[in-house]
């Protein structure tokens, strides 16, 4: 059988790498969450005190640096330099700022560039916000997840519950808006659906029924999997 792509973006929150992850798993495909590489340059840069506003220290930064996405048992592991830090790069310090650092044209260029590597052979599953419009135009199915921002700061303040860190929800309103309005007024590969991507609006809907309407465009496309 034929393996495709899948790309699927949307804004933070939205349940993108939560459904990607089930879809992965479903079709026995590899799944890459884009979001954890800007991530992980963010937090290194943090670490060594690059400014996140200069964009050639970055650039010369992320060439000296290996990123890599690796599945575990749990869920995708992220190594930087070789070291674990798929717990780190989720810090709110990180998420307050890497929409600084994925905006820089050199940054995404590079990104890109290592995320159509990882899907070169198809058989991929691929979350972020330009998937569809840049890393993979070609991909047979294109999904573009959308919540209301209440719902999504919901689902991160059940999230934060969860592990024990209860956050103010009004924050994190403001938080999520703040990264929707940097991602999708960015120059470069803003956060936009695709013209062929379609469209799921999550808000009232549970991650199953997500699921289930994306294994439908699946089953549209390759038949039954
Ligand atoms: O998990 P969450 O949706 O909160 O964010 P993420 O997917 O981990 O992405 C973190 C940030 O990386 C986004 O807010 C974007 O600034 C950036 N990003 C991007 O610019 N392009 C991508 N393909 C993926 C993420
Ligand atoms: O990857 P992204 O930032 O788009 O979102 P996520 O991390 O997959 O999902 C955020 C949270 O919302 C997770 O805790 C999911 O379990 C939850 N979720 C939900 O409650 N209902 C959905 N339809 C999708 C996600």
């Amino acid at each position: 059988m034929s393996k495709i792509s899948i790309a699927i973006d949307g804004p933070a929150a939205a349940g993108k790498s939560t459904v990607a992850k089930i879809i992965a798993e479903k079709l026995s495909y590899i799944y890459i969450d884009t979001g954890a590489m800007y991530r992980a340059i963010t937090y290194k840069a943090l670490q060594v005190n690059c400014e996140l506003t200069d964009e050639s220290a970055l650039n010369d930064l992320l060439a000296q640096t290996k990123i890599d996405l690796l599945p575990g048992e749990k869920g995708q592991l992220v190594f930087l330099d070789g070291q674990e830090v798929t717990n780190e790069i989720r810090s709110a310090e990180v998420t307050n700022q890497v929409s600084i650092v994925a905006k820089h044209r050199l940054i995404r260029e590079e990104m890109v560039k290592r995320q159509q590597q990882f899907g070169a052979n198809g058989g991929v599953v691929m979350d972020g916000r330009d998937i569809g419009t840049h890393v993979l135009p070609h991909a047979e199915i294109k999904v573009f997840l959308l919540a209301s921002v209440q719902e999504r700061a919901e689902r991160r303040y059940q999230e934060n519950l969860e592990k024990g860190f209860p956050a103010d929800l009004e924050m994190l309103i403001k938080e999520i808006a703040a990264r929707d309005k940097l991602d999708s007024e960015r120059e470069v590969a803003p956060l936009k659906k695709a013209e062929d991507a379609v469209e799921i609006d999550t808000t009232s809907l549970s991650i199953q029924e997500v699921v289930e309407k994306i294994l439908v465009l699946v089953e549209e496309r390759i038949g039954s999997y």
